[in-house]
Parts: C-alpha cells; structure tokens; sequence
C-alpha cells in the first residue's frame, strides 16, 4: 500500500497525472479541488464559503479542507493506495496529515513535487477544458476532447474553470510560492521528497513519476 502526496504549482499537472496513476494503481485519488467544486455546484453551505476564496485565488480556510480529508478518509476504503492531489497546501495542513498518517501507525511513502515554470503554467491554465461530471481534464491547444466541446468518458459539456482567467491564475501562482512551496523543505527533511520535471509530454512525466515511485512503467 502506498501513501503518495503530488505537490505542485496550478497548472503544473497534478490534476492529469493522478487520474492517471489513481486509475493503474487503484489508488483513491483526493483532490481537495475536485471536492470543493463538487460542494460549490451542489451550494451546501461549506461550497458557498469555499467559493469566495477560490474565485480570487486565495486558499479555503485550514478547518474546511481538513473537514473534508477526515470526512473523505473514514468514508473510502484505501485498499492499495492513496494520492493526495492538492492537498496539503501549507504547512499547518502538512502536520495534520503526519498526525492522521501516525494515528494510522504509517507514515507517507512519497511526496512528488512536479514543477513547470510560471509562463508555460498561465498558457496551460488558460486553455484548460475540464468535465464537471468525471472530472477528465483537457486543453485546447495540446490535448482536446476527440468528442469536440463535450467529455470523451461520459458525454457531459465541457468547462472552463471559474479560476482559469490569467488574473487569477496569477494570483495563485503567488499564493504557491508564498504558502506551499515551503512544504518542499517539510517533507525534504522527512527524506521521502522526489522533484521531478513537468515540462514533457504527460505519458513522459507519468513515468518519471513511476520512476520516482520505484515502480516500473506501463508497458517497461
Ligand atoms: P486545485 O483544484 O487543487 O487547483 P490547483 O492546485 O490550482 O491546480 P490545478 O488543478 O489548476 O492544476 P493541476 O496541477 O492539477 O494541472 P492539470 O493536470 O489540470 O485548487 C483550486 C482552488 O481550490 C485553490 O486555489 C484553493 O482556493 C482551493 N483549494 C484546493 N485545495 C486546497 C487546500 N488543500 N487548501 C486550501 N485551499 C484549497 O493540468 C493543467 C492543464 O495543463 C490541463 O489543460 C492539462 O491538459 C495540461 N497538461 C497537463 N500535463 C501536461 C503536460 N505534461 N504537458 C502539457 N500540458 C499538460
């Protein structure tokens, strides 16, 4: 079983690449996006707080998000694996995660931190197409939809993200740097950190990722 945290600026292709790896390995995938935009279309209470702060780019309050991973975690079965996609974002939510682990008698096997640099991040984000059903995630320019402005998995139209204008995106990007970027050293001093390169073609990436994991590579 195995415990993997994918850090990462906006953009950087976390999103993708957990898809990705949650669906060959089993894993649960949690990303702390995907559930409050699930929470933000259905207007509980906790989406119509979340959504201020996700619209400007700012982060959700520490008790909301942390909420939501306890929530999520005593509600799944983790059979081969979890990947953390999103989540944690600084450092107060970093610990919290070590004391869940250590509840659990087990510690994080990996933290992936990918990184791409700011320019190339703003064109991604830009032309990023997401499906609000499955989540698949898309782009324009390098990887759009065979099903034209709807999902190729289930059929539903495709969006743009409320947060994918360039202001905002700038914001967040900021908001990486200042607030979770840091988590770099935490889990550098935890001797479980791997910095890969995003900056490649998604399947080159995933097995980079797969390398990091000590895993072999589909079709290696
Ligand atoms: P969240 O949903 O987590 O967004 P993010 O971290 O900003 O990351 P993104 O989803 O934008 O990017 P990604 O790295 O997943 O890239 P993707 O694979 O989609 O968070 C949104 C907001 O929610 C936050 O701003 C905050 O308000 C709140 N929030 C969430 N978690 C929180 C937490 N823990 N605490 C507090 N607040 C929280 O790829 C992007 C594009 O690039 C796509 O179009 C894709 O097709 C393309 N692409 C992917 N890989 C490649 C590649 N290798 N080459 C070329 N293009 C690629």
């Amino acid at each position: 079983m195995m415990w993997v945290i994918l850090l990462g600026p906006p953009g950087a292709g976390k999103g993708t690449q957990a898809q990705a790896l949650s669906s060959r390995h089993g894993w649960l995938h949690l990303a702390t996006g995907d559930l409050l935009r699930e929470a933000v279309t259905q207007e509980t209470s906790l989406g119509k707080e979340a959504a201020v702060y996700m619209k400007q780019g700012t982060l959700v309050p520490d008790r909301i998000i942390i909420g939501l991973i306890q929530e999520r975690l005593s509600s799944s079965a983790v059979i081969a694996g979890c990947l953390f996609d999103g989540f944690p974002r600084n450092l107060s939510q970093a610990r919290e995660l070590d004391r869940v682990m250590q509840q659990q008698g087990r510690g994080l096997d990996r933290a992936i931190s990918l990184e791409v640099n700011g320019e190339a991040l703003v064109r991604r984000l830009t032309s990023r197409r997401v499906c609000g059903r499955c989540h698949r995630v898309y782009n324009l320019l390098t990887n759009p939809s065979k099903a034209g402005d709807r999902c190729e998995s289930c059929g539903e139209d495709l969006q743009q993200r409320a947060d994918d204008d360039e202001e905002t995106i700038r914001r967040r990007l900021a908001v990486y740097r200042e607030d979770t970027e840091p988590l770099k050293d935490h889990y550098k001093h935890q001797g479980i950190l791997s910095v890969i390169s995003g900056d490649a073609s998604p399947e080159e990436v995933g097995e980079r990722i797969e390398d990091a994991l000590g895993r072999p590579s589909p079709g290696r």
